[in-house]
């Protein structure tokens, strides 16, 4: 069936994932990517789709409301994927606003030029939203978070994403706008960048400087692979009941001390280097504020309801991210210049 889809922040890590996957397969959808390209956005992740017909890419901050609304005006999509968001945690603690702005009044303006667009007509309309665990809060030591965990976010990032759920589910409940939702644990795998715990780890054990782990190293993360969680968002943007969540996770928790541990181990073995080598560039470093202890996802209603499963274990997944950086440190070294540098000497070196 044609279809116009707008995919928002597609030229970030997971979105370029999406679009790509979006792109080749369904060729009779045409497949809009509003992004603005912020530091967190490379079209460099877009190159093996740039020229297929099907693919459009518009350079657009969703936060400006009349942007937006030409975007709306020139495509009408049908569909909309809207991933497009400040998403560093660390960020959000040294500049909240950026968060309101682009999380929350960017998420707002993108639901009233859908609602606009879309009038009462609402066959074969979607709005996905897709967020993060982090609205639930932090678990203790044991449970998980299900579709009913209250919300509780921490940090600004959180409550930025926690906001935007909510218009979300007010637009749908107050407007009928046909919206579903997917909050989804830590992703991981290329294109990531370097300012997340995974790749940095991945350009500073490239270049012998320090690992950063932050308190004691205990704080507990549930890691997916990025692919997999492309593949949950195309079934719940297409299968997903209107109005509801789907949690999407890996199944797959991890102490940050004990997933550095093996990505060292991996890093060595795989640069040939002495076991242990890259162990010993682990430092421990000030804790983040307001630091969530423990996130665990439980995944049961996408399984149950759409049956999806993570396709890799961690192990592997891991080992094919590596794979990836080692092949792709042009890529690495570039968006790890500049602005980043800057970024990295405010967070780490003060
Ligand atoms: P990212 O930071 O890698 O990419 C974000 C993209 O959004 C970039 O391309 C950036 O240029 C674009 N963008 C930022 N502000 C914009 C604006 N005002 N207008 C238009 N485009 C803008 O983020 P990511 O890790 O790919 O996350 C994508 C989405 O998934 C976010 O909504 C995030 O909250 C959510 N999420 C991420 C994770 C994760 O582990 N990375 C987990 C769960 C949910
Ligand atoms: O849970 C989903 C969230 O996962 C997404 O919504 C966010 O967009 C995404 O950034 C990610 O948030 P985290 O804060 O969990 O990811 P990050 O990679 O920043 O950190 C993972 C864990 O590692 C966390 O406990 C903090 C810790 N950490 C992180 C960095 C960057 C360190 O110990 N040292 C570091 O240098």
């Amino acid at each position: 069936m044609k279809k116009t889809v707008l995919i928002t922040g597609g030229a970030g890590f997971i979105g370029c994932h999406v679009v790509k996957r979006f792109v080749r397969q369904y060729p009779d959808y045409t497949i809009i990517n509003a992004d603005s390209l912020t530091y967190a956005g490379n079209l460099e992740n877009l190159r093996d789709v740039e020229n297929i017909s099907n693919y459009i890419f518009e350079k657009v901050d969703i936060s400006d409301e009349k942007a937006v609304q030409t975007l709306f005006q020139k495509y009408q999509p049908e569909g909309v994927i809207h991933l497009a968001a400040e998403s560093h945690v660390d960020r959000s603690i040294t500049d909240p606003l950026a968060f309101v702005k682009t999380n929350v009044l960017g998420t707002v303006n993108l639901l009233n030029e859908a609602k606009k667009c879309w009038g009462t007509d609402f066959s074969n309309k979607i709005f996905h939203h897709v967020s993060t665990d982090e609205v639930y809060g932090a678990l203790g030591d044991t449970g998980l978070f299900t579709e009913t965990t209250a919300y509780d976010p921490h940090s600004p990032y959180s409550a930025s994403k926690a906001s935007s759920d909510h218009f979300v589910r007010a637009y749908a409940d107050t407007y009928g706008l046909p919206v579903v939702l997917s909050n989804c644990s830590n992703n991981y795998g290329p294109n990531q960048f370097p300012e997340k715990l995974i790749p940095l780890c991945i350009l500073n054990i490239l270049e012998g400087k320090p690992l950063p782990i932050y308190g004691d190293g205990k704080y507990t993360r549930d890691w997916l692979y990025v692919i997999d969680h492309a593949e949950a968002i195309d079934i719940i943007f297409h299968k997903g009941k209107h109005r509801e969540s789907y949690n999407v996770g890996g199944f797959n928790e991890w102490k940050n001390i004990d997933l550095v541990h093996e990505l060292c181990d991996q890093m060595d073995l795989k640069l040939k280097r002495e076991a242990g080598d890259s162990r010993k560039l682990i430092t421990f470093v000030k804790d983040r504020p307001g630091h969530d202890l423990r996130y665990a996802i439980d995944a049961r209603k996408l399984e149950k309801e759409l049956a999806w499963r993570p396709s890799l274990t961690f192990e592997e997944g891991l080992s094919k991210t590596i794979d990836w950086y080692l092949e792709n440190q042009k890529w690495l070294r570039n968006v790890a210049s500049g602005a980043y540098r800057d970024y990295y000497d405010n967070q780490y070196n003060q």
